[in-house]
């Protein structure tokens, strides 16, 4: 018996310690080991490995004499601040992390696990693709994970973070992820790669200018977040599941009331200029009404003119949703509405309550957005508002002008509880714009056409701005005192706790997209 434990004890450390040369390859490249990831993941001692001794079954193209244990994944389940998660951590030391069956096998049993016990799933991703020996049963293996994530969608939080290499349709696996992470200079994700690109497209691109993380995370949008190394990444990923539920029918921790039900602020007022033009930081906004000024903000360098976060408002998780002011003005365009949906929907389907901050001029005007469908965009963020039975919080701190006033969560779609600034301007468009359209005639005859614009646009403004127009018709709750926004805030989701909401019988709705 004694010598049976041993050679367990023995193997066992193998298999942990790796092969030296390929861990210190990975080490040269910036990179830490799939273990030393879980590591800075979990909870100390919190790991419980599945499946170490797993390994592939296949002959081909030589891999009968190359059967390292584990097959390249190291997967099983730990905690985070106490929370269990599932996790799979892709191992670049052994055949480039490349996914075969086994390797695959072993995801679909923890992502089973995972919506079996309701807790979120975690996807560390450093792999060169399809294992190409294992030929279609490597793409068997994917498709199975994806079936999997499309089951597990809006049942567990999925996170994905990217690593190293996540060529090919690896890809898919972090696009169909709610969040996904990527470290600046390793993590690099493209549906083909650059020597494919140059021989179809003649462009000769690198690895980062093609699918690296900046790109992800400013152009195309993959990429929710992105660090500068996997130390802040890894950390970050924690901060994120500290704000989640673990699955679809649990409550995101909730740190308790802190007393905001009574809190003032003058800082409110001093943020946001009076004038409709001036533009101002919304992020200070959503600092000034989020508990600790914390926030977990997504995608904070893609769609830009949109702002979306999860926070803590008296303790309750919340999602923030505001215009911002300084990118564009705030108006909304394709690609914001597309980052406001997707987060909309997310909080929605784990009963994360919506706070959406609104002062916006209107949708971008312009030949390339409508080419580029701005209709169908901006039909994605109203479909997925009007959907929401969450509880829903709107404060209207500016302008909120025509159907960009809609869609940002008007009483009209379902908000429960509208609350609006005396500076808000609730209106079909601005005085600008309304007296060309109303009065183009009488301008064009008037002697002195600046003086006639000017009574005129002071005579909409006088009409139609007027602060308590739209509270007076029932369209927003009540005109607060800018220093009472958080404490207002605190208490409609106190009041709206409870709110259930069932929704029609159907199979599922057809978002746009
Ligand atoms: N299948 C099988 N083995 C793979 C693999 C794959 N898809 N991708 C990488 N590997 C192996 C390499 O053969 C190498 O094995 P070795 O250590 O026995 O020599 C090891 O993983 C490391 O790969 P290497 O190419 O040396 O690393 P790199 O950092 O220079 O490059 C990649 C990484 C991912 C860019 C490169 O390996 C690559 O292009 N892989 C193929 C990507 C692809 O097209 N996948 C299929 C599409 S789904």
């Amino acid at each position: 018996m004694a010598a049976l434990r041993e050679q367990r004890r023995d193997e066992r450390a193998r298999i942990v310690s790796g092969d030296a040369d390929a861990v210190r390859r990975q080490h040269a490249q910036g990179k830490r080991t799939a273990r030393e990831r879980l590591e800075a993941l979990l909870d100390p001692d919190s790991f419980v490995e599945l499946e170490p001794y797993r390994r592939h079954q296949a002959a081909a193209a030589g891999l009968a004499h190359r059967r390292p244990a584990t097959d390249g994944v190291v997967t099983g389940s730990g905690t985070v601040d106490g929370r269990r998660v599932f996790v799979y951590a892709q191992d670049f030391t052994l055949f480039g992390g490349s996914l075969g069956q086994a390797h695959a096998a072993k995801i679909h049993k923890v992502m089973d696990l995972a919506i079996a016990t309701g807790s979120p799933i975690i996807a560390l991703n450093d792999s060169g693709g399809a294992r190409i020996q294992e030929g279609v049963l490597a793409l068997d293996g994917y498709g199975g994970i994806f079936r999997r994530q499309v089951e597990a969608s809006g049942v567990v939080p999925q996170i994905s973070v990217v690593l190293g290499p996540c060529a090919g349709g690896a890809a898919y696996s972090p696009a169909l992820a709610d969040f996904t992470f990527m470290v600046r200079d390793t993590a690099r994700m493209y549906l083909t790669g650059p020597d494919v690109v140059e021989a179809v497209t003649g462009r000769r691109v690198g690895h980062e200018e093609l699918g690296g993380a900046d790109v992800h995370g400013t152009s195309s949008g993959v990429a929710t977040v992105v660090h500068d190394d996997e130390e802040s990444c890894l950390e970050d990923v924690r901060h994120l599941i500290s704000l989640l539920p673990s699955n679809y029918l649990d409550v995101p921790p909730d740190s308790g009331s802190v007393g905001a039900e009574h809190d003032r602020s003058e800082r409110f007022a001093d943020i946001v200029p009076v004038e409709p033009n001036r533009p101002y930081d919304m992020r200070e906004v959503f600092a000034e009404l989020a508990d600790d000024g914390d926030f977990f903000e997504v995608h904070e360098g893609w769609a830009g003119n949109v702002l979306c976060a999860l926070a803590r408002v008296d303790g309750r998780v919340v999602g923030l949703v505001g215009n911002q002011p300084v990118v564009m003005a705030g108006v909304l365009d394709g690609p914001a509405s597309q980052k406001a949906a997707r987060f909309v929907r997310f909080c929605d389907a784990f009963g994360i309550p919506l706070v959406t901050l609104v002062d916006v001029p209107g949708f971008l005007p312009g030949v390339e957005q409508e080419h580029s469908g701005i209709i169908r965009h901006g039909a994605q963020l109203l479909h997925a508002y009007c959907d929401a039975t969450v509880p829903r919080v709107q404060v209207v701190l500016r302008k909120a002008y025509g159907g960009a006033y809609i869609v940002m969560d008007s009483r009209s779609i379902g908000c429960d509880v509208s609350l609006a600034w005396p500076t808000n301007q609730i209106a079909v468009m601005g005085a600008e714009g309304a007296v060309n359209v109303l009065h183009r005639r009488e301008l064009a005859a008037s002697a002195d056409p600046a003086a006639t614009r000017r009574d005129l646009v002071a005579a909409y403004e006088a009409e139609y701005l007027d602060p308590y127009y739209a509270a007076e018709r029932g369209l927003v709750d009540d005109v607060i005192d800018p220093a009472e926004t958080r404490s207002a805030v605190a208490r409609a989701l106190a009041m709206l706790q409870d709110k259930r909401k069932p929704g029609p019988s159907r199979k599922h709705g057809n978002p746009p997209t």
